[in-house]
Parts: C-alpha cells; structure tokens; sequence
C-alpha cells in the first residue's frame, strides 16, 4: 500500500527536496509513498492571484485567507479520492507539539494532506470548517510550514514497511518507550584518551541491556524531566492499577 502525501504550499519546489534522497528518495521510487505539491496560489479567485489579506483588527503581516485554503484542501481530498478519510494537518507554531505516537498513528493510515502557513498564519476558521490538526514542530518559529512539513513527512516515511533497513532500529529508539535512547559507542575503542564504557566491551548482554536501561533513565531525567515526568506518572498509575 502506497502512504499518500499532498502538501499544499506557495513553494512547490521545495518538495521533495530533503526527501528526494537517501532513505525517503529510494522508498519514494520504489512506489512505498507518494508526493504530490499543491500551489496554494493555484486555487486563488482574482487574477493576481491573491492568497491573503489583512488581520481583521489590524496588525502586522498578512493572513491566508480561508476560501482560498479550502479550495486547495477540497481540490487536495479529491485528487487523493480514499475510502479512508485522509487526515489533514495545518503546519503551525500554534499547533499541538507533534509527537512520535502521532506520527506513528498518520504512518499507519492511508496518508496526510499537509497545508503551509507563511506571513502571519491562517484564518482560523478554517481548521473547523475542513477538520484540519493544527501541528507544530517544536517551539520555535519558522519562516513558513514547508520545513516542519518534510520533518513531519520523513518522520512517517521512516515507519512505512520495509522502509527502514532493521526493523528493530524504529521501536528501540528515542520516545518509542517514552525515554530517550541511551548513548551509543563504536570503534576505536580509544580516541583521543577518551574510551568507552567498559561494560559495553564485557560482551554479557544482561549486564549491556540494565546498563543501557539505567543511561536511559538518567539521560532523560537530567535532559528532558517533562518526558520524565510522564514516564514515571504513566509508571505510578499503571502499577497502582489506576485508570
Ligand atoms: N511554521 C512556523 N513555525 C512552525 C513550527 N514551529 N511548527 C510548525 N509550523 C511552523
């Protein structure tokens, strides 16, 4: 089965880019996912092909104007023509922080439609009037959606079947079990007067794997204690068998 990806964007050429490579560019030939880049200006209605307009209530920069994005989403769900509805997400910093679970769920189904946001952002009411997901990448502001779009687009790439070499490198990884991964070494085992740990070397695999559960823990408690807290309140409730 083919994931289907339409992004509808002012800068079509910025698609595949990144994903026209490597890992995403071969599964792309090989027919596992597909692209298509939608010019937004495309579905404008005057001949200058105007695609925003003022803020209601002043202000500075410009807003994508709603009838415009709706004729690109409805011209978008049409060309794609599932049974399955085909999610849409709106790339945003006002979204809901993307996460690994979400992307894991979008990898599963039939595909996404991803709009852009450039100048200051969209009509709001077109996220209730074609359910679209606001989606941010992180805290952080962009000039625009398109590079939060390849992330989110790669991101799905990566889990398609037999789109990863080992399989077992997309479950162990960072946010899969909700820690970080722990770190990794390789050779030379001394480089620089720096060595790795010693219990890597040992060659006892129960000793490896409590060794890397414990950098795991550590690492996410000092880097990141909002994954941390998570882990532990998810821990606590299930083994209090609360619900
Ligand atoms: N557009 C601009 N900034 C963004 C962000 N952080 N996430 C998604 N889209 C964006």
């Amino acid at each position: 089965m083919t994931f289907r990806a339409a992004v509808i964007t002012l800068y079509p050429d910025m698609f595949p880019g990144p994903l026209g490579v490597s890992l995403a560019g071969r599964a792309r030939e090989e027919g596992k996912w597909s692209l298509e880049a939608i010019q937004l200006r495309d579905f404008a209605a005057d001949k200058h092909r105007t695609v925003d307009d003022t803020p209601a209530g002043g202000g500075a920069g410009m807003v994508l104007r709603a009838d415009v994005l709706a004729r690109a989403i409805d011209h978008a769900r049409a060309v794609m023509g599932d049974s399955k509805p085909i999610p849409v997400l709106a790339m945003t910093p006002r979204g809901r922080p993307l996460t690994q679970a979400r992307v894991r769920e979008l990898a599963q189904g039939p595909g996404v439609i991803v709009v852009c946001g450039r100048f200051e952002g969209f009509d709001e009411r077109i996220f209730a009037a074609r359910e679209v997901e606001e989606v941010s990448i992180g805290d952080i502001v962009l000039s625009g959606g398109e590079p939060a779009a390849l992330m989110l687009l790669d991101a799905c790439i990566r889990l398609l079947p037999g789109v990863m070499g080992a399989p077992s490198s997309g479950t162990e990884e960072s946010f899969e079990n909700g820690l970080l991964e722990y770190p990794h070494y390789t050779r030379p085992a001394e480089w620089e007067g720096r060595t790795i740990p010693e219990v890597l070397r040992s060659g006892d695999h129960a000793k490896i794997a409590a060794w890397r559960k414990l950098q795991s823990e550590v690492d996410t408690r000092l880097r990141r204690p909002d994954l941390w807290e998570r882990h532990e309140g998810a821990r606590v409730q299930s083994a209090s068998g609360a619900r």
